[in-house]
């Protein structure tokens, strides 16, 4: 694989191999709306590109924005995504590259989607993409436009139909402050949202691998509005306690 100086950033920043992500859907709590979204919107065309390259299915949006509060489990999704449709993942953190030096970041945007093309079947995850719209909206110097811009373009040129293995995941936590152009590129929002009672009864029993059922059931009464984030580091914090009383 020959890449650029560009490439190889993002390909030691962000890459991860399908074989080294564990993460799985029935790993992840409750979300089944969601988990069954995905599978339609993204593993049909990743597993059978050949249905997508004519009529109307070319012109299949291969991207998702998932929003929501922080810990949800938004993350996880598209690492299962990638894991379970054995394509590589392209994690990328917008933050760190809009923070690059003049001139680096939209390189830097392009080579994701250069390298991304390279590399398909390919999910990308953007996390935190509000990162682009702060970008645009200190307007003093040009080149954060040029970084939207950029964005856009390289956006726009997979759109186009030819590459239906290449998988545009957006996440955020401030999808209000996002720009009108970039969400016109996501028309698939969906909203993760903090687990509902039953859904809180899935996350536990997914954490605690031994079944207590009485347990699970007492932990989801107690905990409104936590999140899945919450729910592993409470499971944690019992298990070290646990064993700390075990080895005492
Ligand atoms: N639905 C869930 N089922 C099981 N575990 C979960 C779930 N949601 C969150 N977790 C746990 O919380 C951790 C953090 O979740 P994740 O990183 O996916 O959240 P996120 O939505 O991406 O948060 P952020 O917006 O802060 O990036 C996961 O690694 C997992 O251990
Ligand atoms: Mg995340």
């Amino acid at each position: 694989l020959e890449l650029n100086a560009h490439e190889k950033t993002i390909m030691s920043g962000c890459f991860v191999a399908p074989a080294g992500i564990r993460t799985r859907f029935d790993q992840i709590g409750g979300l089944g709306a969601t988990k069954e979204l995905i599978d339609d919107l993204i593993r049909l065309p990743l597993r059978h590109p050949q249905f997508f390259q004519h009529g109307i299915l070319r012109q299949n949006t291969t991207g998702m924005l998932l929003f929501g509060p922080p810990g949800t489990g938004k993350t996880m999704l598209a690492r299962a995504v990638a894991a379970e449709s054995g394509a590589a993942f392209l994690n990328v953190q917008m933050s760190r590259i809009t923070n690059m030096y003049v001139g680096e970041s939209e390189k830097l945007v392009k080579a994701i989607f250069t390298l991304a093309r390279k590399l398909q079947p390919c999910v990308i995850f953007i996390d935190e993409m509000d990162a682009l719209l702060r970008a645009r909206s200190s307007h003093n110097h040009g080149y954060e436009t040029k970084i939207i811009n950029e964005f856009m373009q390289e956006w726009d040129g997979i759109a186009s139909g030819q590459h239906q293995q290449l998988i545009v995941i957006g996440a955020t936590n401030r999808p209000f402050d996002l720009d009108d152009a970039v969400l016109r590129r996501l028309p698939r929002r969906v909203m993760v949202s903090l687990p509902t009672l039953q859904e809180r009864h899935s996350i536990v029993r997914v954490l605690l691998t031994e079944d207590r059922i009485e347990l699970i059931h007492w932990i989801a009464e107690r905990t409104q509005d936590w999140s899945g984030s919450d729910l592993k580091n409470l499971c944690l914090a019992a298990a070290l306690h646990s064993l700390k009383e075990h080895l005492r």
